[in-house]
């Protein structure tokens, strides 16, 4: 018996027929995802590493790739096959899974990239696609033509136009095989954008993005990332991508962030072959060790020195295997960052592992939408600056839509704490989204009255805030009902209404960074955005004692209360009317911010509105003047969830026509305009209704700023609401996706 327990992983269930070829979202992090792409060959769980077999060099058994390493799918070259008389015969006879004695997923490739090495291959395009469906395989893919990274931009253009040419007959040969339809366009933005456009509207199955090999070889990360940037956003969000040829687990968290499913490798083989080892920050070499850069349980028994000693054969068997337990080890987790909602962080932290790395990550970061957060890394970038005015892609505002497309795609608020990472921590994408929601959403609509041309900014701690200082807040609601009280985060400025809400109030760090002195132009840049920038801004420290008595010395000395108002005590119903108005601010912002509706608006609904207070003294629930449950607060992330009464109203104030079909992604652009509506068929009604979840496939149309793990309201076709819900997609992924959850239904509105 083999030593990897031969035969104890069962073979894989065919998918049902129906679903064949569909790819679902399971799990998402911004734009990265755990997928599942049914085949009948089993699902394939994503993202995956499929790794390369040469059919005629086994160096790790397909079996034990499926058996020991649990490994879904791997990728083989039809054009090798094809070559050789006797893998052609037995192939055909006996399709490519008996061949390479393999029960999971089979790829295959099609000879482009031996056209790319040895100039060209003398197999034709139908040819091809048709062999690779002849012998069985799961995905195929066509004939593409390799655009390199030196190709001028005439080259490369033939390259996508010729790949484009063959798309059609391509698709139509493969029949009911899968088909790869891979992305070219060298290095140019505009080329890459055409390629995804244009790939994406006929009927292939995965997108691999092709022509990258030799960029990563000469690590050219930045302009890896940069062809991740131009293709991904192009192409229709419900087909895997592929990055083809790229195995090198270094390069797998900022792929997988940036929207990568599938990587195949030969990397481990074939670095294995001279003694190189991969590890989730570069490659090392075998000669040079005493001891194992990562411990593996193939070698874990081993010194370096051991394995120099043997035998040629037998330590490249070993070291292939080294490489990928490394490998599938990083893979593994990147899936559960992306889980847990960390996998920018994930990122930003590998970033530092190589130099190249860390220029793509900065060249991400530094994009120029996000303005003051941008200028915190000139110094690191200067070099780069002059650099990039030379580069493909640089003109101004090029790279917006592209930055845009991760940030809309983020989750927020979330669970946790967010760890500090420097000010790298500024530019996650969540981040930038919960920031961006906060300036367009929120408004100062403190009454008119004493301070309100001024901002009160309480700074030097950390949260949570309410028990030191709503007091404090009370007191200024009834003596300066105009001002506006903000807290100073390390992330940026937030209205002391949103004090609990996620990420601002869970930053894990030292506590210096709390207490530094405030820096008075990022306050006025952010206050700018919050439309707030005539205001004079007046700062309180938290730390220290007597904090009401120094915040209305302060608030006397500026001129914006007066001495005797203040000396004289507030009446107990005063107070009580004071703390009343503080907790309706908090509903009312929270309204705007999490159901996107206009500040006015949110006012009005919340100003009857009574509480029910936990032990803790802490908002659970927000009810009508008629005692109506509108909504409650999540003490998690201090988000806000909806419930039937809430959403009725929500309902009642919409002006808007009922949308009628998926108009483009569009989440920034609506603000105020209330939850995104969500139309269903008339098949769904029922179960949405009941409460049912609302599946992929059931959905006619929706708003265009529809947002994952935003709450969104699901009508029928005549707008009538049956239910609530938090969806999982943006309006691009839901016009498209054919399989999964769409809507996350909290409860349907039963006909009475
Ligand atoms: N393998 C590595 N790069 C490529 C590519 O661009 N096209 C195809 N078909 N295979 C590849």
């Amino acid at each position: 018996m083999a030593a990897w327990r031969e035969g104890t992983r069962e073979d894989p269930k065919p998918c049902r027929e129906q679903d064949r070829g569909k790819f679902e979202v399971i799990h998402r992090d911004g734009r990265a995802r755990l997928g599942r792409l049914h085949t009948d060959h089993g699902i394939l769980e994503t993202p995956a590493l499929l790794p390369v077999i040469n059919p005629n060099i086994r160096t790790i058994e397909p079996r034990e790739m499926w058996d020991r390493y649990g490994i879904g799918a791997l990728i083989t070259n039809s054009y090798i096959i094809w070559k050789h008389e006797e893998l052609k015969n037995k192939a055909q006879k006996d399709g490519v899974h008996e061949l390479i004695d393999y029960p999971g997923v089979i790829m295959t490739d099609s000879g482009t990239f031996q056209a790319y090495v040895y100039g060209d291959v003398e197999v034709g395009v139908e040819e091809i696609v048709e062999f690779q469906r002849s012998i069985g395989v799961d995905i195929a893919t066509m004939l593409d033509v390799f655009s390199r990274p030196d190709m001028t931009e005439l080259e490369v253009e033939s390259c996508v136009d010729e790949t484009l040419a063959r798309a059609q007959i391509s698709v139509d040969t493969s029949q009911d095989t899968m088909l790869n339809g891979p992305i070219q366009g060298g290095l140019f933005k505009e080329l890459r954008e055409k390629s995804a456009s244009e790939m994406g509207k006929f009927d292939f199955s995965v997108h691999p993005i092709g022509g990258i090999v030799p960029v990563m070889e000469q690590h050219r990360y930045k302009e890896y990332a940069k062809i991740m940037l131009s293709s991904l956003p192009k192409l229709p969000p419900n087909r895997p991508v592929h990055m083809f040829g790229c195995g090198h687990p270094m390069l797998f968290p900022m792929s997988i962030a940036l929207g990568a499913d599938l990587f195949d490798s030969a990397a481990y083989a074939l670095f294995a072959r001279d003694g190189r080892l991969l590890t989730p920050w570069g490659t090392e070499k075998i000669a040079n060790l005493v001891d194992w850069p990562v411990t593996t349980p193939s070698i874990a028994h081993l010194t370096p020195e051991e394995v120099r000693e043997m035998d040629g054969k037998e330590r490249t068997k070993l070291l292939s295997k080294y490489n990928l337990e490394v490998t599938l080890s990083e893979l593994a987790r990147c899936k559960q960052a992306v889980r847990d909602g960390t996998i920018w962080r994930m990122v930003e932290r590998r970033s530092h592992q190589h130099p190249a790395l860390r220029e793509a990550f900065l060249w991400l970061i530094t994009n120029p939408s996000l303005g003051n957060i941008s200028k915190m890394f000139k110094e690191e970038m200067i070099l780069d600056e002059k650099l990039a005015s030379q580069e493909i892609g640089s003109q101004k505002g090029a790279w917006e839509s592209s930055w845009d497309w991760i940030v809309e795609s983020q989750t927020t608020p979330r669970k946790g704490g967010e760890s500090w990472g420097g000010k790298d921590t500024l530019a996650r994408p969540h981040i930038i989204a919960a920031r961006h929601m906060m300036f367009t959403r929120w408004h100062s609509l403190a009454p008119r009255g004493s301070g309100s041309s001024d901002v009160l900014i309480l700074h030097g701690r950390s949260g949570p805030w309410r028990e030191r200082c709503d007091n404090l807040v009370t007191r200024i609601i009834h003596h300066a009902p105009g001002l506006e009280v903000m807290i100073l985060t390390p992330i940026g400025l937030m209205p002391y209404s949103l004090e609990d809400v996620n990420p601002f109030t869970h930053i894990v760090g030292p506590e210096w960074m709390w207490r530094s002195r405030p820096d008075l132009s990022m306050i006025r840049e952010d206050l700018e955005k919050f439309s707030m920038s005539e205001r004079r801004i007046i700062t309180l420290d938290l730390q220290g004692d007597s904090l009401v008595d120094r915040a209305f010395a302060k608030l006397v000395e500026m001129g914006v209360v007066e001495q005797g108002s203040v000396e004289k005590p507030i009446e107990s119903k005063d107070f009580e009317a004071s703390e009343l108005q503080l907790r309706r601010r908090k509903a009312a912002d929270k309204f705007a911010l999490f159901f996107n509706i206009q500040s006015e608006l949110s006012h009005e609904m919340t100003k009857q509105t009574e509480f029910v207070i936990n032990r803790q003294g802490r908002i659970k629930n927000v009810l009508s003047s008629s005692e109506k449950h509108l909504a409650s607060f999540r003490l998690g992330d201090g988000g806000l969830s909806l419930n039937n009464d809430g959403a009725i109203e929500l309902h009642s104030h919409r002006r808007r026509e009922i949308p009628n079909n998926f108009s483009e992604t569009d989440i920034f652009g609506y603000c105020g305009e209330g939850l995104a509506f969500v139309v269903v068929d008339d098949d769904a009604e029922p179960f949405i209704r009941q409460g049912r979840n609302v599946f992929h496939g059931f959905v006619t149309a929706c708003d265009p700023w529809l947002r994952p793990n935003e709450a969104c309201l699901i009508v029928n076709g005549k707008g009538e609401l049956l239910g609530h819900g938090v969806s999982q997609c943006t309006s691009d992924e839901l016009a498209t996706f054919q399989k999964g959850v769409a809507i996350k239904t909290r409860d349907g509105i039963k006909i009475e």
